[in-house]
């Protein structure tokens, strides 16, 4: 069947793009290799936080249909690759999806296509990995027979402010034409598109992004450890230092740093460099603070409990926000598994609230669930505040009876102490 698009991969990054294009007017159809996805998007269901069943209901509306039949691709006029580029279980780079796509959309690829790749990974991909499978697997030429390009999604999920539509754009294609045809596409669906002077310089765009926001939380992270070891209060120093109108962007410390982008892609960045001899120190140390992050909350609840004669043997210690980021549902790689084993490995029965997370376990066992704030409060012994969603600005935690512990610096209340 013919259409404008294919999106390929329907999750954070390809389904809102979907949405976006059925509501620019594309004819838009989705393939995913997950039945589960399409027969949800099928019967109208949203699984991501940020488009409701509504906004399915409103695409279908428009068109758009979903398939795991992977010979769509080759209907298409444009082809945008969303799938995940995560690590191995080692935390090495794994773009066993991408290639995995792109053989598929090689097999029934059209000339004249447009692809272009959204997914994040390191410099170089689209010319040395990308490029070779889609020619190999389709007999196709970049150049003179379809168009190739990357464009690094920014997508935040949760953002209410920025968008698909308002957040610039970078774009970059294998030959000038490629750019060309890529620019145009994306002109129908951002308000600003920018052109990278090649793909390399699009990729490493990317992974600047998210690798400028690691190295800066790890960097208060570490001012955090220092502060708690001397005495000084943190958040007050960040409030200080939040006044200065220029020359200072202000990054918070926390548990951990979860999700599927700020801790996956500076490893891409380090793996490539390694591979071509270049060593980014900077990452490395980035990491090694990062990492000291959960077991330091854990550190800080045996200490809390301690001051009124306790231990975290035996404590009921109750998790506040399990996900990686405030008011959404998403708990990959999330620093609350790592908090999780770390108190239980003492001793502690753990229990979490969080109303957008309906199941959490960590290294298999699953955590009770608390469906009540105000009942979970009031039998914990200890409560460690996690993630800062809206629902807890409302104050219980601050007026909680037992300790707390606000990872998040959110919180204000005579039994709160911060991070
Ligand atoms: N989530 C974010 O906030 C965000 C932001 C910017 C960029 N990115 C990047 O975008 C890419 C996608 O991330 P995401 O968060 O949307 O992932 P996701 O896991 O939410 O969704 C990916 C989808 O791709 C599907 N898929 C996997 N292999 C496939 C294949 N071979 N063919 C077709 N479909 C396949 C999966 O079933 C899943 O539905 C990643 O490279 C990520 O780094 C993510």
């Amino acid at each position: 069947m013919a259409c404008d698009l294919v999106v390929v991969g329907l999750g954070y990054v390809g389904l809102p793009l979907a949405r976006r294009a059925c509501e620019a007017g594309l004819s838009t159809v989705g393939y995913d290799i997950s039945e589960q996805v399409v027969s949800h998007l099928s019967d109208g269901r949203s699984h991501i936080d940020d488009l409701s069943d509504a906004d399915i209901t409103a695409m279908r509306a428009a068109g758009f249909r979903a398939t795991t039949d992977p010979r769509v691709a080759g209907g298409a006029d444009t082809v945008v690759v969303c799938v995940p580029t995560g690590l191995t279980p080692d935390g090495d780079p794994d773009l066993a999806a991408l290639r995995a796509a792109c053989r598929s959309v090689g097999a029934g690829l059209r000339p004249g296509t447009l692809v272009v790749v959204e997914s994040t990974s390191h410099p170089g991909t689209t010319e040395e990995l990308v490029r070779p499978l889609l020619e190999r697997s389709s007999g196709l030429r970049v150049g003179d027979d379809f168009h190739l390009a990357y464009s690094p999604e920014r997508i935040d999920p949760g953002n209410a402010a920025h968008g698909i539509r308002n957040t610039p754009r970078v774009v970059s294609g294998c030959t000038p034409l490629c750019t060309k045809y890529a620019v145009a596409f994306y002109g129908r669906l951002v308000d600003t598109v920018v052109v990278a002077r090649g793909t390399r310089e699009a990729e490493m765009a990317k992974l600047l992004e998210n690798t400028y926001r690691y190295v800066n939380i790890a960097l208060v992270d570490e001012v955090a450890l220092y502060c708690d070891k001397v005495g000084i209060d943190v958040w007050d120093v960040l409030r200080c230092a939040g006044t200065k109108p220029f020359g200072f962007s202000a990054f918070s410390p926390g548990p951990g740093i979860g999700g599927h982008c700020i801790p996956v892609d500076p490893r891409y960045l380090e793996a490539k460099a390694e591979s071509e001899g270049f060593s980014f120190r900077m990452l490395s140390a980035a990491r090694g603070v990062v990492a000291q992050m959960p077991a330091h909350v854990v550190r800080r609840a045996a200490g809390l409990l301690r001051e009124e004669g306790r231990s975290l043997n035996g404590a009921r210690v109750l998790l506040l926000g399990v996900s990686y980021k405030p008011d959404v549902a998403d708990v990959r790689e999330t620093p609350a598994t790592q908090v999780a084993r770390g108190l239980r490995a003492r001793g502690a029965s753990v229990s979490y609230h969080d109303p957008y997370v309906p199941r959490f376990s960590a290294d298999g066992v699953p955590l009770p669930r608390e469906e009540s704030l105000a009942e979970a409060l009031a039998s914990a012994d200890l409560a460690v505040l996690l993630q800062d969603h809206a629902c807890y600005e409302a104050g219980l935690p601050a007026q909680a009876r037992c300790a707390v512990l606000d990872t998040r610096g959110s919180t204000e209340g005579e039994r709160v102490s911060r991070l």
